[in-house]
Parts: C-alpha cells; sequence; structure tokens
C-alpha cells in the first residue's frame, strides 16, 4: 500500500511483560497482556509503517509486523532495543518492563528448606530513556500507568526521560487498565495535549497511532 500518513516510516516497538529470572524454573513477572501494544503495532502497520516489535511473552497471536522479535527478560528487551535503535524514526516503548530483576539467578532450582527467603533485585535499564536519549534519535513516544495524578506524573515523565509523547492511563480503578479489554487514554506532548475516552483497546490504538502519525509529522514538516 502507499499514501499511508505513515508509508515508509521505520516504527520500533516495544510490548507485553517482561520475565525476570529468580532460578531455571521461576520468574517475576507482571499482569500486562501486550494487548494495547499488539493493537497499536497492527493500527501503525495499517498506516504504511514498517513495524519491528519486541515482545514480551504474551497470549495474544502476532501481529502482522515486518518484524517480530520474541524476548522474555528486559535486559534481552533492551539488547533486541539498542541494537535496532539507530535504524527506526519512531520508538514506542509500550512494554511493561520489570523495574527490578534479581541480581543474580540461581543456577539451580531453590529449595524451600528455609522458612523465609529474601531475594536481591537491582534495578533494570530504562530502555526508553535510552532511546530517548541517542542523539539524532527516533521521534520516542512512552506509556504511563498510574494510580492516581496521571496527568501529573506523566508531564513528569514526559520531560524527565526527553520524550516527543507520552499516552497516560489511570490504572487500578473499575475499568480499563492492564487486564481490560477497554482503556482510555490522556496524550501528552510539548505545548499540547488530547483526551482519548474509553474504548475498546482495538479502537483507541487505532485512534492513538493517528495522533502519532500527526504528531511525527508535525515535527518533520517542522
Ligand atoms: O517509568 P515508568 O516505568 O512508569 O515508564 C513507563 C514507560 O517507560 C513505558 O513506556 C515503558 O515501556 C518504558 N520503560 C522502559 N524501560 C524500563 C521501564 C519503563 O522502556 N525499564
Amino acid at each position: 500500500r502507499a499514501d499511508g500518513p505513515l508509508d515508509a516510516v521505520r516504527v520500533l516497538m516495544t510490548a507485553g511483560p517482561t520475565r525476570e529470572p529468580v532460578d531455571p524454573v521461576r520468574f517475576l513477572g507482571n499482569r500486562s497482556s501486550g494487548r494495547m501494544g499488539y493493537a497499536l503495532a497492527e493500527a501503525l502497520v495499517g498506516l504504511g509503517a514498517e513495524v519491528a516489535l519486541v515482545t514480551g511473552p504474551t497470549a495474544l497471536p502476532a501481529p502482522p509486523v515486518a518484524e517480530l522479535v520474541r524476548v522474555e527478560s528486559a535486559l534481552e528487551m533492551h539488547a533486541a532495543v539498542m541494537s535496532r535503535a539507530s535504524g527506526c524514526d519512531l520508538f514506542i516503548g509500550a512494554a511493561a518492563v520489570a523495574d527490578y530483576r534479581p541480581v543474580e539467578p540461581a543456577g539451580r532450582k531453590i529449595k524451600k528448606d528455609a522458612g523465609e527467603l529474601s531475594i536481591r533485585l537491582v534495578r533494570n535499564p530504562d530502555i526508553l530513556a535510552e532511546v530517548a536519549a541517542l542523539s539524532p534519535g527516533p521521534f520516542t513516544v512512552g506509556f504511563a500507568a498510574e494510580t492516581d495524578r496521571v496527568i501529573a506524573y506523566a508531564r513528569g515523565k514526559l520531560e524527565k526521560k526527553g520524550l516527543d509523547l507520552i499516552a497516560a492511563n489511570q490504572v487500578g480503578g473499575e475499568r480499563g487498565g492492564f487486564e481490560s479489554q477497554d482503556n482510555a487514554l490522556t496524550v501528552l506532548w510539548d505545548g499540547g495535549s488530547r483526551e482519548l475516552p474509553m474504548m475498546t483497546k482495538t479502537r483507541l490504538a487505532r485512534e492513538l497511532a493517528v495522533l502519532i502519525a500527526e504528531r511525527y509529522g508535525e515535527r518533520h514538516a517542522a
């Protein structure tokens, strides 16, 4: 197809949760389904983009992207992204990347001998912030899932991570968020914002993709 607003634009995306190994049979994970990221990847393809998707483990069918890279841990996701980041025009971090990982995963299955057990954790790299710091770098888009003060925290994240655009949503409420089919977003950028009200993640992803294309186009027209 030709004449989409993102024709020939190279998009690199992350989606889904990460799994941080504790021992050979266990991991620390999170409740991300990957649904929003996969729907967004598909919507971007629909606008003409050439999408490479780096994804953590999900139960979803693979979206119709040009390249699909399956990873498990945050460190694997980091490596897969950084090796591709310089060749993309637009980067979208939609993954729920674990903030911490076990310092050193046990080489053998941990046995239940002790009555108490501690696992030491160390910070993971912030993939999105690292890509945003590249110079020259791609147009960068992040997500912010917050339980409270959504707009204030998201604005802070936009500035601190040096992003071009951030999509914020409230989690922990009755509707929307991680495991839900529906979601609502507030999209923020330097000097503007847009509300995308509660709707299915598929529809929301299409509206977000159009908005990303608009902001990206604006940047490149400037
Ligand atoms: O700081 P916080 O985790 O709330 O930021 C969320 C955004 O940053 C999401 O876009 C997420 O994909 C990205 N992120 C990342 N690497 C991390 C943590 C978050 O890319 N280690």
